[in-house]
C-alpha cells in the first residue's frame, strides 16, 4: 500500500494505492465498517482488482496493470436524498469531459452512467449510496476505465478502450489526475447548488438522445426515442403519442 495525494485537489488528497485488492468499492466500505477516519476525497486506485463489481451484480473484469480502477470516497450532505441521480451526473458528465478531451472524440453517456464510445462501452460507475434512514453516511463512487486493454473476455460484448479507439497508450496517472480534477469542479458545482446546466449537458450527452432505437421491458420490446432524464434518475422514452417512465432494471437497450 502507498500513500499519497493527487496535487491540489480535494479529490485525491488522500491517495491510497494498492496492488491487489478484491474491489476498491469494497475496501472503502470494509475501512470505514472498522470506523477508520478517510477524509472526502479519499481515493482508492488498484492495480489488480480481482473481484471487481459492476451494476446490477455484474463482475467488472479488468487486466491488472492496463486499466484505471478506483473508488472516491465523498460525503454529499448537502444534497438532499431524492436528488441522489445529481451525484451520478456530476460524475458521468466529468469522465464523459475528461475522456472526450483524450481522445479527441466525442464520448456518450449510456444511462445511467456508462460512458461509450460509438455502441461500445469504455468504461462504466458503480456508486454505492450509504444512508441511514434519511441521513447521509457516504457514497462510495467506484470507476472502472479500460484505458491501456486490448483483449477483452469473449463473453462480453461491445467492449472497447482508449487505447483501442487512439491506436497509442497513455499514462494511467495522468488520465487519473484529470479524471480526479474534473470531479472536483463538477463535485463542486454541485455542492454551491450550481447545477442547472448539469441536468441539460448530461441529456445533450446522453448515448441515444432523441432518436428512435429499440428497447425492451418486462420481455416486450418497443421502438421509442429517449426525451428525457427526471431528477430522480428516472429515463423517458416516448413511444409513439406517450412518454414512459423506466427506473434502472426496467428497461433494457436492444
Ligand atoms: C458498471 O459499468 O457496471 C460499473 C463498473 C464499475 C467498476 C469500478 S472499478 C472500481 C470500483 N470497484 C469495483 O468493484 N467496481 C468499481
Amino acid at each position: 500500500m502507498q500513500n499519497n495525494t493527487i496535487s491540489g485537489l480535494f479529490i485525491g488528497q488522500n491517495l491510497i494505492s494498492l496492488k491487489s485488492v478484491d474491489s476498491t468499492n469494497n475496501y472503502l466500505k470494509n475501512q470505514l465498517a472498522k470506523s477508520k477516519p478517510l477524509p472526502e476525497g479519499t481515493v482508492i486506485l488498484a492495480e489488480d482488482q480481482f473481484a471487481g463489481r459492476g451494476q446490477f451484480e455484474n463482475k467488472w473484469l479488468s487486466q491488472p496493470g492496463k486499466n484505471l480502477t478506483f473508488s472516491i470516497l465523498l460525503f454529499p450532505v448537502f444534497l438532499a436524498p431524492l436528488k441522489q441521480f445529481l451525484l451520478n451526473i456530476a460524475v458521468s458528465l466529468a469522465i464523459n469531459d475528461t475522456i472526450t478531451s483524450f481522445i479527441g472524440c466525442d464520448c456518450k453517456i449510456k444511462w445511467p452512467n456508462d460512458i461509450y464510445f460509438k455502441d461500445k462501452k469504455i468504461g462504466g460507475v458503480l456508486i454505492e449510496n450509504i444512508l441511514q434512514g434519511s441521513k447521509w453516511k457516504y457514497a462510495i463512487v467506484g470507476i472502472g476505465i479500460n484505458v491501456n486493454q486490448l483483449q477483452f473476455d469473449d463473453r462480453i460484448k461491445n467492449i472497447t478502450s482508449l487505447s483501442a479507439i487512439i491506436g497509442k497508450e497513455l499514462a494511467l496517472d495522468t488520465l487519473l489526475s484529470a479524471l480526479s480534477s474534473s470531479i472536483n469542479n463538477r463535485y463542486n458545482q454541485l455542492k454551491g447548488n450550481d447545477f442547472e446546466n448539469h441536468i441539460e449537458e448530461y441529456k445533450k450527452n446522453l448515448y441515444r438522445y432523441q432518436s428512435m432505437h429499440a428497447y425492451e421491458s418486462n420481455g416486450i420490446p418497443f421502438e421509442g426515442r429517449i426525451t428525457n432524464i427526471k431528477p430522480e434518475g428516472q429515463l423517458e422514452i416516448t413511444v409513439g403519442d406517450e412518454v414512459k417512465s423506466f427506473s434502472l432494471k426496467e428497461v433494457k437497450y436492444l
